[in-house]
């Protein structure tokens, strides 16, 4: 800049000869400037590759959908401003007047408010079927459907999804396929390569896994399908922030590490559980006693998952007591945090579900859900067993062999 036109407001241009940063720069910027409208034609041309607006996309989201892509084995990847704007902006680019969609009956609580409310509110039908049991398949997925959506291990009973006969049905009726494969990961299950169309995460979980960003990941093989996609988030301001696809890409790089602990975790706090007098139930697909077992060994070769549900026998002040009483295990609405965390879903994603309908699918008022961290297993041990004790305490004269038969 010559000395001069020197102003605060005069952009500084980044200088060519720096050495090259090891780790990636966050680019916050929005506009991206081009020497001249020639230049800037090569790239809506696609001669030259670069961005314009970051509301269309920026280095670091397409730094990080690149990375996640190639986990998920798509060829095309796109990054939102969480999980559930993958989500919606995926049904907003396919649905077109007259078409219905179908739906796995337990999917994450605003999954199913989207499919059973808003998107009902537009006028498309939503048709449920129970993901592990191929005989509800044919009813729901017919040839009006045009998207359904699974995701392979359900929240929070970890029902296993019999995905095989799911892909089949999606393509008999010339249905997408759209998985939300968040609890399962890419390092355990990869569905486009067993039949999906579309795969979607909240990066917000276990692939930042640090609990201090919300990002959502689309990725598919169809080019055309994608670009839609592409289109809806930036017309409708899906779009993610560059400094949190920052953060995610800087949380991924330890992310195989975190997911064998946490796993490693999880079966020893199921094993664990199991044996525990004040535990009615353990819901994980890692144990002989889950309903999936056999289809999980299957299905999910790579091991169980980070997440163990189980139901606490007494009631909310036998729970209370245990939250309590866990007091370096933090309560909440989340999962996939390096720390592990609790949460009772019939308080919190499922607590506008009307309590018979929450029984039936499983939820129980004492199921708690414990997303798995990645702390040495002795401090969960030493942790559960003492919140668990604190519980029992609570129960007074009450044998807690019989108090709630789970
Ligand atoms: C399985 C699953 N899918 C989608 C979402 C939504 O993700 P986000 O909170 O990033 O919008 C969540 C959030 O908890 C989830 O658990």
């Amino acid at each position: 800049m010559k000395k001069s036109h020197r102003s605060v407001v005069r952009r500084s241009i980044t200088p060519e000869n720096m050495g090259r940063p090891l780790s990636p720069p966050l680019a916050s910027s929005v506009m991206y400037h081009y020497e001249n409208v020639s230049q800037m034609q090569s790239l809506h041309d696609n001669e030259i590759e670069g961005f314009t607006y970051a509301r269309d996309g920026h280095p670091n989201g397409a730094a990080l959908a690149d990375k996640l892509s190639w986990m998920e084995g798509a060829k095309v990847g796109v990054m939102t401003a969480s999980g559930m704007s993958a989500i919606t902006a995926a049904f907003l680019s396919v649905l077109r007047k007259g078409d219905s969609i179908a739906a796995a009956s337990q999917l994450y609580g605003r999954s199913l408010k989207l499919v059973s409310d808003e998107l009902p509110r537009l006028g498309f039908e939503t048709r449920f079927f129970d993901a592990s049991d191929p005989a509800t398949f044919a009813d729901s997925i017919t040839p009006d459907t045009r998207i359904v959506l699974a995701e392979i291990v359900s929240n929070p009973m970890l029902r296993v999804t019999q995905f095989e006969a799911l892909a089949a049905a999606a393509k008999k009726a010339d249905a997408l396929l759209l998985v939300d494969n968040t609890f399962t990961t890419p390092n355990g299950f990869n569905p486009l390569a067993h039949g999906a169309d579309l795969v979607m995460h909240s990066v917000t979980k276990m692939l930042s896994g640090h609990s201090d960003l919300n990002l959502g990941y689309l990725g598919g093989n169809d080019p055309e399908l994608m670009a839609g996609i592409d289109d809806v988030i930036a017309t409708m301001g899906f779009n993610a922030s560059p400094y949190s696809c920052w953060l995610a890409e800087r949380g991924l790089n330890t992310f195989d590490l975190r997911f064998r602990q946490a796993q490693e975790n999880a079966k020893k706090l199921a094993d664990l559980l199991e044996k525990h007098p004040m535990v009615g139930k353990v819901h994980f697909p890692g144990l002989e006693s889950h309903s999936d077992h056999a289809l999980a060994k299957k299905l999910l070769p790579k091991g169980f998952g980070t997440m163990v549900s189980f139901v606490l026998k007494g009631d909310r002040t036998q729970a209370d007591a245990f939250l309590t009483a866990a007091e370096n295990i933090p309560y909440g609405p989340t999962l996939g945090d390096v720390a592990t965390i609790v949460v009772m879903p019939a308080f919190s994603s499922h607590r506008k579900l009307p309590r018979e309908e929450r029984l039936a699918i499983g939820i129980e008022d004492n199921l708690i859900r414990v997303s798995l961290g990645i702390e040495d297993f002795e401090l969960i041990e030493r942790d559960f067993s003492d919140a668990l004790d604190q519980a029992a305490l609570t129960l007074g004269a009450v044998d807690v062999q019989d108090s709630q038969p789970g």
